[in-house]
């Protein structure tokens, strides 16, 4: 499973980038208002120069033919741009439209099968699966990932990616990848736990310890020995 990072933010794209475990980046309306004056077209052009795979950028466009004007921009600014839209039949009208201009759509704000496998019949590139939004009230989100890895597996046509969003948590990372999801999207704060463990913690500071004594024992017999 790809990790992508859900974020607008440069400096933790390129913090995450240089880690090496980056293949993309997802970036939405919300987290664009976050980064405070920052131009979207700037932003989407540098998250292109810092990590080399998928770029989301989001339409906000509510009809099919605003969402192909904003796509077609979107993606002469890179090749790795994917055009984002909502889960709506103005969404699937579009992602259609697109796929024949050969500009690639990830669907986003899914939040069951159905709409997973319409997207995927209309050409979608990637199908976005909200988990937590869904955990928030009280439907599990993993569930959904794993009925669309499912129903993808039995239509041997369908090409579109399972990406896992709404990360909220380390654990939703595994979850995703056992459900078999080919990415999960996630932010900046929930990578980074994702490597915090204490025993990791406990045992460096042991190891530099047992060092430093081992040190402050040979120094005085190498002093005695140069006599
Ligand atoms: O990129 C969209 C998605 O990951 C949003 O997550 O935490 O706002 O539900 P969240």
């Amino acid at each position: 499973m790809k990790i992508f990072l859900d974020t607008a933010n440069l400096r933790d794209i390129e913090e995450a980038a240089s880690w090496g475990v980056l293949s993309g980046v997802t970036t939405n309306p919300s987290l664009m208002a976050r980064e405070e004056g920052a131009d979207f077209e700037v932003t989407i052009r540098r998250i292109t120069e810092l990590v080399d795979g998928p770029i989301s950028a989001e339409t906000v466009s509510e009809d099919a033919d605003g969402m192909v004007r904003e796509g077609l921009e979107y993606a002469q600014w890179h090749p790795n741009v994917i055009v984002k839209v909502p889960s709506t039949t103005e969404g699937l009208k579009a992602v259609h439209r697109l796929k024949k201009e050969g500009i690639r759509c990830n669907v986003t704000l899914c939040f069951n099968a159905n709409q997973a496998l319409l997207a995927a019949r209309a050409g979608a590139f990637i199908i976005s699966p909200f988990v937590g939004r869904l955990d928030d009230i009280s439907e599990p989100g993993m569930d959904v990932i794993a009925d669309i890895v499912e129903v993808f597996a039995n239509d041997p046509e369908i090409e579109t990616l399972v990406l896992a969003a709404s990360i909220r948590h380390p654990r939703h990372i595994i979850e995703a990848a056992h459900a078999g999801a080919d990415i999960a999207t996630v932010p900046f704060k929930v990578l980074e736990q994702s490597m915090k463990h204490p025993l990791t913690d406990k045992g460096i500071a042991s190891f530099l310890a047992d060092w430093r004594q081992r040190e402050a024992q040979i120094e005085p017999i190498a002093s005695t020995g140069s006599d």
